[in-house]
């Protein structure tokens, strides 16, 4: 290779070394400092952390389990919107085994239903959901506003109405609730997004997990739940909860699986299911808006063999309209061998989507949007992850995360890896510039893995170091500078050789496919949440599950509250480890990463 300027990308850090142990790690020249762990005081009065004696009332007042998404909002008014602002982050799921004295191994499925009590559940429940905070820096320290009038945790259990097309629809409606728009809370809130109009998007992932049972043999549901894989059964829920037993309340699925909003900054308000997005495993919800003044939503469905999809707002982001979510097109991708593609509308009556495929209603449509999609001849993807679009570029980046189940007699262009450990990142551009357009043109941006392993079939670039490549994208960023920074999910000392953590990737110019490793998390944990103030002078990520075991250590002992492999980040032999918000900022100011 010709003589290549030595630092061709955008990233001019000094990197951290890869590698796995019970801390975290930053940069050089960057801070990285705790903001809220799992059990710190949301709401005011809420009682010290003990997880010795949690309750179900302490847990729905404290910052609940496994920080995922991360957003910020500027707190209108503020004089440094980059130091005062509200957060707004999901917790997605709970590890009973790291949060719950005595309940002994890992293995989910003999603690649902061994070691479970209806008391444990219901902790369970009030850690997930969501939390608002305020927060702000003084003094280049980030803290959480004691007592602020916007405090407020989401649980499994907060009241939530359906809206949209598929609101009131008879698939929605259970004994409890006849009407088919009230439901009790969200549950598995993975990645998510903000709006200009100031509110979080927050998305229902792995649904099935929370429900047991079995469906009666007449049921209308039979193959829509079989096509969301559920029930799963990984957690007790419907041994004590009748909603979350399909047998009992066939319809409670339904209700699950979709984007929801929430005004932060008015407590008392009533998250939105937004039905017209469509029901899947939502891994995010990032926008942008387009030419013609629409606001576009790209979202991707995190399972095997599945889809990337786009809505598309039919009035305009500036429109005032706060329902704006209500009404639009949802899409789903068909990737060409070509480097072209589509964005197919998800319409009933359009093509195959009529009720000789068993579509009576665009809530049929909706509801059931994996199998209309599947008519419509989308492209099986290996597990779409985060979708999120440059607003320098206009393009936009599709992690995928892994596909160890994709036979060689199945991939194609845009999935080119037989049993794809590692994942890849596919580049989006619209046609014209448009993200309402329905074309686009595409190509992989990097496939992932160690470049030094000629079989893994990797493509960072040369420049990249031993340091600098990946495994498994998961979450992103794009900071505003244009530059893309993603976070990683599965990569562990016996995989990767390294902890999970955040990569800047470059995607411009010389240096375009070039790693650079910049944060790593705690051994057990995956790195969630990234998110940038507007400024780019802090960067907030979220660090989940510390403490988990390594799964594909044979000789790994089983992590246990008692035993985990780290007790991040408090390192006190009394405390489990605990998931938190972590603050990067730079060290004497200035944007992160520079
Ligand atoms: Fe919750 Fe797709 O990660
Ligand atoms: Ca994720
Ligand atoms: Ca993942
Ligand atoms: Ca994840």
């Amino acid at each position: 290779q010709a003589a290549r300027d030595p630092t061709p990308t955008r990233f001019p850090f000094a990197e951290v070394e890869a590698g796995s142990d019970t801390h975290h790690h930053v940069a050089a020249g960057h801070d990285a400092e705790i903001l809220i762990r799992w059990g710190d005081p949301v709401l005011p009065g809420a009682p010290a952390f003990d997880p010795h004696n949690q309750s179900a009332a302490a847990q729905g007042q404290q910052f609940g389990y496994n920080n995922d998404f991360v957003g910020y909002f500027p707190m209108p008014g503020a004089v440094d919107p980059a130091a005062h602002g509200l957060l707004v982050v999901n917790h997605e799921y709970t590890n009973e085994e790291l949060m719950f004295p005595g309940l002994g191994r890992q293995d989910l499925k003999d603690i649902a239903f061994k070691g479970m009590t209806k008391a444990l559940v219901d902790i369970e429940m009030a850690a997930h959901g969501g939390s608002v905070i305020e927060i702000r820096r003084t003094d280049g320290r980030w803290a959480v506003v004691p007592d602020s009038r916007y405090a407020r945790r989401i649980t499994a259990e907060t009241p939530m109405v359906l809206t949209g097309p598929a609101a009131g629809s008879e698939r929605l409606r259970t004994a409890a609730d006849p009407t088919g728009r009230a439901v009790h809370g969200m549950i598995n809130n993975c990645a998510g997004g903000t709006t200009p109009w100031g509110t979080w998007l927050t998305c229902e992932e792995n649904i099935n997990y929370y429900f047991s049972g079995e469906l009666t043999s007449d049921s209308a549901e039979a193959a829509n739940h079989k096509r969301f894989n559920l029930p799963n059964t990984a957690y007790a829920w419907g041994r004590f909860h009748e909603r979350f037993d399909i047998g009992r309340t066939p319809c409670e699925p339904n209700r699950f699986g979709w984007v929801v909003e929430i005004d932060p900054f008015d407590p008392t308000s009533t998250p939105k299911k937004r039905t017209a997005m469509g029901r899947f495993k939502h891994e995010g919800a990032a926008g942008i808006v387009a030419k013609g003044g629409q606001y576009v939503v790209y979202q991707g469905d995190d399972e095997r063999f599945d889809y990337v999809y786009k809505f598309v707002t039919t009035g305009r982001a500036d429109s005032g309209d706060r329902d704006l979510l209500d009404s639009g097109t949802l899409h789903v991708a068909r990737f060409d061998a070509d480097g072209r593609g589509v964005w197919m509308p998800l319409v009933f009556g359009q093509g195959p989507l009529t009720p000789e495929n068993g579509f009576q209603t665009q809530a049929d449509v909706l509801i059931g949007a994996r199998l209309a999609a599947d008519h419509l001849g989308a492209t099986k993807m290996d597990r779409p992850e985060d979708v999120e679009a440059n607003p320098k570029t206009g393009k936009v980046y599709v992690m995928l995360t892994n596909n160890g189940k994709r036979k060689p007699d199945q991939t194609d262009a845009v999935n080119p890896r037989a049993d794809n450990r590692f994942g890849h990142i596919v580049e989006l551009t619209p046609d014209d510039g448009d993200h309402a357009a329905t074309g686009f043109a595409w190509e992989i941006l990097v496939r992932c893995g160690d470049p030094s392993i000629a079989q893994v079939g990797a493509t960072f670039s040369s420049a990249t170091t031993k340091d600098g490549w990946f495994g498994m994208p998961d979450n992103c960023a794009v900071d505003g500078q244009g530059r893309l920074w993603v976070a990683t999910d599965g990569n562990s000392a016996s995989r990767t050789g390294r902890a999970d953590g955040i990569w800047a990737m470059e995607t411009e110019g010389q240096g375009r496919g070039t790693g650079k490793h910049f944060f790593r998390v705690p051994c057990g944990a995956e790195m969630c949440g990234p998110y940038f103030t507007p400024d780019d002078t802090t960067f907030f990520v979220a660090v989940q599950h510390p403490g988990e075991a390594d799964e594909d250590d044979p000789k790994a002992a089983p992590a246990t509250f008692e035993a985990p492999s780290t007790r991040w980040p408090d390192f006190d032999p009394a405390l489990p480890p605990r998931p938190a918000v972590v603050a990067i900022t730079k060290r004497g100011g200035g944007r992160v990463g520079t």
